[in-house]
C-alpha cells in the first residue's frame, strides 16, 4: 500500500478531540501547512544517526522533559532550568560512564494526552476530558473543555519559541563545558546529589584545564562549547503532524518538521491504525511505547511496518511495565527482537508504569518504584546479552513536590506544597540528578562487564 502524508486519514483512529467546527479544524491545518517548519531533515538525520550508535551500544539515551507542556507555564526560566537539568544528568552519564549521551528533550511540542476516558464527570456535570493545552483548557467549565484548533497554532508559536530558546542555550555558551558549576540548580545546592555533583564538576574542570593548556580550548573545539539538544514529542494528533510532514530537497524523502523524533503511544499503536500508517511513512527516528498490553508477535509485526529495513537508530522501542511487572513483560520483548535479528534502542520509560494515588488523593510516583524499574531494565538487558540504551524520564527542573520519595524525602504530606503538573507528576531536580548518578554506577558496571 503506497504511502502518503494523509493515507492515515483512512485508518482507524483512537484517542482524538472531537471539534465542534471540523471546517475551522481544516483552516488551521491548511495555515500551519504553510508555516515555517519547526526542525529541518538534516537535524532528524543527525540524530537518527546518534541513535544508532546507541542502538549498537555505543552511546546512551536520554530523553526527558515535562509530562505535558502547557500555555501557563511558558517561561524562560522553567525551559532554561529543565535544560540545565538535562546538561547535568548528561555531564553526569558521559563522564562517568565515558559513553556519549544523546540528548533529546520532551520538549517545544509536547502537549497532547491520551485520555482513558472522554468526558470527566464532576459533582454530576459530565464535560469532555482535558487533552492538552493544543485541544482545550484544564479549567472544568464548558467553554474551556470544547476543543478549539487556534489551539493548534498558539501551540506551533509556543514551539518555535521553545525551540528558539533550546537552541540559543545549546549553542550559545551555556553548554560550555567550563559551565559545569552554573548548571547545578540554586534549591538543590544543599542536597547530597548537589555535593556529588560538585566533586565531578570539579574534575571536568581539571579535566578541561589540562585540555586548555595543551591548546584544546572552547574557543577552538567546538565539542567542548556547544551540544546537540534535539526536540520530541508524542505524535497524538495526525492532523497537526501532517501540516508539518515536508519533503526534504536534499533526499526527496519524507520528514516530519514539528520536532526531531516523534513516538506513538501504548494506546494508539494498532497496526492497521492510523498512527502507525503516519509515522511510517517519514523518515525521522521515531518511538515506540511498549506497555504490558504489548504481545512479542505484535512488536515483531509493528517493526516489520515501522522499520522494514532494519536500520539501527529509526526505532526506539520504549518500555513502561513498571517495577513490579518489568521482570514478566520486558525479557519477552527482548527474546523476540533478538530471535528475528532486530536492531532497535532499547529505553526504558520508568514513569507511566509506576503511577499510583497517594492516600491523600494525589496522583504520584514513588521514587523508589522508578529506580526499581531502572534497576530491573539494566538487569535484564546485561542477563540477555542486548545494551540498555537509554531512559525517558518525566521530569522538571522546577522545585517541585509531585513524586514521593528520593534523597530529601518527599512524603505524601508534602504533595500539597508544590504540585503544579499539568497531567502526570515529573522528577524534580533532585530526584532526577540522584536517578542520573544511579545510571552512571549501572552503565559503569556494564562497562566493567564488557557489555
Ligand atoms: N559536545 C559534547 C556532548 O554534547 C560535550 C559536551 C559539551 C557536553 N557540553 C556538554 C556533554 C554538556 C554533556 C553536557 O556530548
Ligand atoms: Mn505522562
Amino acid at each position: 500500500m503506497t504511502w502518503t502524508p494523509d493515507s492515515w486519514r483512512l485508518k482507524p483512529i483512537r484517542q482524538q478531540p472531537d471539534y465542534p467546527d471540523p471546517d475551522a479544524l481544516r483552516e488551521v491545518e491548511k495555515e500551519l501547512a504553510s508555516s515555517p517548519p519547526l526542525v529541518f531533515a538534516g537535524e532528524a538525520r543527525r540524530l537518527r544517526g546518534q541513535l544508532g550508535a546507541v542502538a549498537r551500544g555505543e552511546a546512551f539515551l536520554l530523553q526527558g522533559g515535562d509530562c505535558a507542556e502547557s500555555f501557563a507555564e511558558f517561561h524562560v526560566d522553567t525551559i532554561r532550568d529543565t535544560f540545565k537539568l538535562m546538561l547535568q544528568m548528561a555531564v553526569v552519564l558521559t563522564y562517568a560512564a565515558s559513553m556519549p549521551v544523546v540528548k533529546v528533550g520532551r520538549m517545544a511540542g509536547q502537549f497532547a494526552k491520551p485520555r482513558s476516558s472522554n468526558l470527566e464527570v464532576q459533582d454530576g456535570v459530565s464535560l469532555p476530558s482535558y487533552r492538552g493545552d493544543n485541544i482545550n483548557g484544564i479549567a472544568f467549565d464548558a467553554d474551556a473543555r470544547t476543543p478549539d484548533p487556534k489551539r493548534l497554532v498558539k501551540a506551533y508559536y509556543q514551539s518555535a519559541l521553545t525551540l528558539n530558546l533550546l537552541r540559543a542555550f545549546a549553542q550559545g555558551g551555556m553548554a560550555n563545558l567550563e559551565e559545569v558549576h552554573r548548571w547545578n540548580l540554586e534549591f538543590i545546592k544543599d542536597s547530597p546529589q548537589s555535593e556529588r555533583y560538585e566533586i565531578l564538576a570539579r574534575e571536568i574542570d581539571a579535566a578541561v584545564a589540562f585540555m586548555r593548556a595543551v591548546g584544546i580550548t572552547p574557543e577552538s573545539v567546538r565539542e567542548l562549547r556547544e551540544t546537540d539538544f534535539y526536540t520530541s514529542h508524542e505524535a497524538l494528533l495526525p492532523g497537526y503532524e501532517e501540516a508539518f510532514i515536508r519533503v526534504d530537497s536534499m533526499s526527496g524523502d519524507h520528514y516530519a518538521t514539528s520536532a526531531h523524533m516523534l513516538w506513538i503511544g501504548d494506546r494508539t499503536r494498532q497496526l492497521d491504525g492510523a498512527h502507525v500508517e503516519l509515522l511510517r511513512g517519514v523518515e525521522n527516528p521515531i518511538g515506540l511505547k511498549c506497555g504490558p498490553s504489548l504481545e512479542p508477535d505484535d512488536l515483531i509485526r509493528l517493526i516489520a511496518v515501522l522499520d522494514p529495513q532494519n536500520d539501527p537508530g529509526r526505532l526506539t522501542l520504549i518500555t513502561r511495565h513498571g517495577a513490579d511487572d518489568v521482570d514478566r513483560y520486558l525479557p519477552p520483548l527482548i527474546a523476540a527482537v533478538e530471535r528475528e535479528g532486530l536492531d532497535v534502542v532499547w529505553s526504558c520509560d520508568p514513569m507511566h508504569g509506576n503511577t499510583i494515588v497517594s492516600s491523600n488523593g494525589y496522583k504520584t510516583r514513588p521514587f523508589e518504584r522508578v529506580v526499581a524499574e531502572v534497576r530491573r531494565f539494566f538487569a535484564i538487558h546485561r542477563s540477555m546479552g542486548t545494551h540498555p540504551g537509554g531512559v525517558h524520564i518525566e521530569l522538571t527542573g522546577q522545585n517541585v513536590t509531585e513524586c514521593t520519595g528520593g534523597a530529601t524525602r518527599i512524603g505524601e504530606e508534602n504533595l500539597a506544597d508544590r504540585y503544579h503538573t499539568h497531567c502526570d507528576p515529573r522528577l524534580n531536580a533532585s530526584q532526577s540528578l540522584e536517578l542520573a548518578f544511579l545510571i552512571a554506577d549501572e552503565l559503569k558496571v556494564g562497562a566493567a562487564l564488557g557489555a
